[in-house]
């Protein structure tokens, strides 16, 4: 059924009704103190500070704290903070359990999902939605992430169980848990750098979507297991990996030319391309660019590389002038391959950061709530008469 939208007429008092914004592009659903996003100039900010900054200067514990707390740390403060968060990098033997008992062929966003949730389980306070409540449960639901990801991965691979490293910062640890040794200080680096640039970014959808949620009163553990289930989706998270499916599809850099023009001609997408705000290079995929020239030439990635670059300059020749430009998933997924990451584990790295954003955003929701619910346009029939079924 084509959506068609409802013209704003005036009804008898005399105020506009509401029109229908497919989409919501054009709808504000709320305020945040958090990231600032300027499409037309490519800008994003977080708590003010630009994105670009952050990425060279700061680290994904400091920016977590930063988008918490709308300030930066200071030195005893953010010591504080990261012992805070190693404090409960630990997951409870409930959860291992679970882990061990998914199916190893689950996708890992399907695994990630349950466990989120099932982390609610065996938190006697998941039902405490005050905001020190949820600051509480926002600050484990970000240090205990990792270890769900990377511990179903070695459940699925057959390897045993791997503790968090509490001496270790988060990209650390992960890196860590997943591969069994610890990490280069370039390859934490380049993570942490990762986890920085996907903290948070405004009301996209899964962060609408765990708004909506907390804004009924229910609980953090479900209004981020909405969020995870909204971030799998390719239009969104998803990209990520859709990106390497794409590369690894096209194979050979002298087969992007033809590959990236049918995918046109043919009105589908390529992915890793568009956003519904930047109406140019998205900042993060600038920033992302350089780093992934350097970790894929440390990796011998070059090619994937090159062939990135390739694709970028054809998309910008062909469909720039429509505001179609890279965004933060195109050269994220050439940064987690090189770093060594399966393809299938790019979209839980995602959420993995994201849940410092997902989680700031419910408690300026709680702080400032009214239940999220707009309104429909009903397009069906009206004085249908109820027809008894023999008379069908
Ligand atoms: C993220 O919102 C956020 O902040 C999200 C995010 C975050 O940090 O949370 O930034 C993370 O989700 C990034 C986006 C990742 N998704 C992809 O890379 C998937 C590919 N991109 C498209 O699906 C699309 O660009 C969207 C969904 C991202 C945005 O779509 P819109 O705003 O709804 O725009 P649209 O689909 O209406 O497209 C407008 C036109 C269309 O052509 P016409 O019908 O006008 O001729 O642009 C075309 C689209 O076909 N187009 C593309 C394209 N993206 C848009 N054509 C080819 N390839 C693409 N990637």
């Amino acid at each position: 059924m084509t959506a068609t939208a409802v013209p704003s007429t005036p009804s008898p008092s005399g105020s506009a009704k509401p029109a229908w914004d497919k989409g919501l592009a054009n709808t504000i659903a709320a305020e945040t103190e958090m990231s600032f996003i300027d499409g037309g100039k490519g800008i994003l900010e977080y708590v003010g500070i630009d994105i670009d900054s952050l990425a060279r200067n700061s680290t994904y514990e400091e920016t977590v704290f930063l988008l918490w707390n709308r300030r930066l740390p200071k030195k005893d403060e953010l010591a504080a903070f990261e012992r805070a968060l190693r404090a409960e990098y630990e997951l409870a033997p409930e959860i291992y359990n679970l882990i061990a008992t998914l199916p190893k062929s689950t996708t890992p966003m399907h695994a990630l999902r349950t466990l989120v949730s099932a982390l609610a389980t065996v938190d006697p306070t998941a039902d405490d939605h005050s905001i020190e409540g949820s600051q509480l449960k926002a600050l484990k639901l970000v240090a205990k992430t990792p270890a769900l990801i990377a511990n179903f991965d070695r459940h699925r691979s057959g390897k045993p169980f791997a503790k968090p490293d509490a001496s270790q910062n988060i990209a650390g640890s992960f890196l860590t848990m997943l591969t069994g040794q610890k990490p280069t200080d370039a390859m934490n680096r380049a993570l942490d750098v990762c986890l920085i640039l996907h903290a948070d970014h405004g009301l996209n959808a899964s962060t609408f979507a765990a708004r909506v949620t907390i804004a009924t009163l229910s609980d953090m553990y479900s209004a981020m297991t909405t969020a995870v289930g909204t971030l799998k989706g390719p239009l969104h998270g998803g990209a990520n990996e859709e990106v390497m499916v794409m590369l690894n599809e096209i194979g050979t850099i002298d087969r992007v030319d033809a590959f990236v023009k049918a995918k046109l001609a043919k009105k589908e997408l390529v992915m890793g391309f568009g956003h519904r705000v930047y109406k140019t290079t998205d900042p993060r995929a600038t920033y992302l660019k350089t780093f992934s020239k350097q970790v894929a030439t440390d990796t011998g990635n070059e090619k994937l590389y090159e062939m990135s670059r390739t694709i970028e300059d054809l998309m910008a020749a062909e469909v720039g002038s429509k505001g179609i430009w890279p965004n933060v998933d195109f050269y994220s997924a050439t940064t987690y391959h090189s770093l060594g990451l399966r393809l299938d584990l790019f979209t839980p790295m995602f959420a993995m950061s994201r849940m410092a954003g997902w989680s700031g955003h419910c408690i300026e929701q709680l702080r400032d709530n009214r239940l999220i619910r707009p309104q429909a346009s009903y397009i069906g029939p009206h004085a249908a008469k109820y027809v008894p079924i023999a008379e069908r």
